[in-house]
């Protein structure tokens, strides 16, 4: 198999798809309900629009992309894998030293296709849950931004569609049509994370979102990418270069959100939220507080602390953790121990609990690793604008929802506090209902090119070398 990719056929890829008629005709079968999809839950209003959009020429690191301007609709969503590795072998797990399989094995088919439809469906939902914020975007080039986001979230759903319907025959097409069904917030039939039904409703959101949720998907597809079953973790393996962007958007979103506030701090002499927020930006407890909402739904997507389904996924070789290869030690973690957290005499006390039940800890300490690092940038920000103030992550137990600690109530810095000190202190430690009146109050719609909102910082510089002030939507 080459890196480089078909675009003459219906659906572009790099799997040899027409060798497999039956496969062919599944996937053709399917793609007019994804465009019927895209039309209905994809970005509002946007069919007209020309985008200025990187499309995947082949899964090389060095240039896979190509530029231009491409109605999205038109946009070639279809099948990339990573080339496959020669005699790769299963380096974790009870299978470790064995051949990589190539098929589903039949005893681990249930929980693999339970793994690659929770993936699936996160992609489709953050494309339903992004799709009226063109309508307030800050500039034409955040506008691109976020319609390319969405058409590689879209292209992700490909990724794991191709798989289902690949290796799980019916029932893997019965899971396809139904990742196109569910609906983000949805009460009869919701996404299948919570996070993915939340609402994104505002851009401060938005970008928050990508920094720390798309960042999630980074661990996640990390860890997939360990995978015995070689051909999701080729396949997750082409979805990390993409989601590399993505993460991009936010953390330079909320970077240039500080930087405008900063500057606005300076020149007013003040960090009186009144005043800021009379100027027209978003002063920093405020970011403060998104933070931390974004952050605790966040974590709370690698699941609970200790799980018997996380041991099993990687026992089985379904499921590695985060760079498994670099890790010395046994890759099979049998009696060994790591530290989770709960709530034991109104304290938060560490205990010990097996390793391979823990691995959903594990990936979430990691992640929060990898979070820390891009709010440490964020803050040298607003330290090279000479402003005491530094934004940090919540402790992990904060605001939980999912395992041991769900319920608990314990203060952004760790403490276990009381109801009434809770109820006292959210609206200061969460967006309350007047925060985000008044983002959404700043949200308009700026799109003349190298013009931006008010609320926000112009990007260093523009996408694949065009100018800031470059054309990077048509709206025709
Ligand atoms: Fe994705
Ligand atoms: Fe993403």
């Amino acid at each position: 198999m080459s890196a480089g990719i078909n675009y003459s056929e219906k659906i572009p890829n790099n799997v040899n798809l027409s060798e497999d008629r039956t496969l062919q005709r599944a996937l053709e079968q399917w793609q007019p309900n994804f465009i019927s999809w895209w039309d209905d839950m994809g970005p509002d209003g946007s069919t007209p629009y020309e985008v200025y959009l990187r499309t995947a020429v082949s899964v090389d690191p060095q240039g896979w992309a190509q530029f231009g301007h491409v109605k999205m609709r038109d946009y070639r969503w279809g099948v990339f894998l990573n080339p496959g590795e020669k005699d790769r072998k299963i380096h974790f797990g009870d299978h470790k030293g064995e051949a990589a399989w190539q098929e589903v094995p039949g005893e681990y088919r249930a929980n693999l296709r339970r793994i690659i439809v929770t993936q699936g469906d996160t992609e489709p939902a953050s494309v339903e849950q992004q799709r009226h914020l063109g309508a307030t975007a800050p500039s034409m080039y955040d506008l691109r931004n976020l319609f390319q986001i969405n058409v590689e979230e879209g292209r992700h759903l490909w990724a794991m569609v191709y798989l289902l319907q690949k290796h799980f025959g019916r029932d893997g097409r019965e899971e396809a049509d139904a990742l196109l069904q569910r609906r983000s917030g949805q009460e009869d039939n919701p996404r299948i994370l919570q996070a993915f039904n939340e609402q994104t409703p505002d851009w401060l959101s938005f970008f928050m979102f990508t920094y720390f949720t798309d960042r999630d998907g980074k661990f996640q597809l990390c860890a997939l990418a360990e995978s015995a079953f070689d051909p999701l973790a080729r396949t997750t393996k082409f979805m990390l270069t993409e989601e590399a962007h993505h993460m991009f958007v936010g953390e330079s979103g909320v970077s240039r959100v500080i930087a405008r506030t900063c500057a606005a701090m300076n020149e007013l002499k003040t960090d009186d939220a009144k005043r800021l927020r009379a100027a027209g930006v978003i002063d920093l407890p405020t970011i403060q507080r998104y933070l931390n909402f974004h952050f605790s739904v966040t974590v709370d997507l690698f699941g609970a602390d200790e799980s018997s389904n996380a041991a099993t996924f990687y026992s089985t070789g379904l499921k590695g953790r985060y760079e498994e290869g670099k890790r010395v030690d046994d890759h099979e973690l049998r009696g060994q121990t790591y530290k989770v957290l709960a709530v034991q005499n109104g304290a938060l006390v560490e205990k010990d609990v097996p390793m391979l039940n823990a691995l959903n800890e594990v990936l979430r300490d990691d992640y929060i690793k990898d979070s820390v690092a891009g709010v440490e940038r964020w803050n040298k920000v607003i330290d090279k604008a000479g402003i005491p103030f530094k934004l940090s992550v919540p402790h992990k137990a904060f605001h939980r929802n999912i395992g041991a600690l769900a319920g608990a109530k314990i203060s952004p810095d760790g403490r276990v506090v009381s109801e009434a000190e809770w109820n006292a202190k959210k609206d200061a430690w969460l967006p309350s209902g007047e925060d985000r009146a008044f983002v959404a109050s700043l949200m308009g719609r700026v799109v003349e090119p190298g013009k931006f909102a008010n609320w926000i910082a112009p990007p260093v510089m523009g996408i694949n070398r065009q100018p800031v002030d470059f054309e990077y939507v048509r709206f025709n």
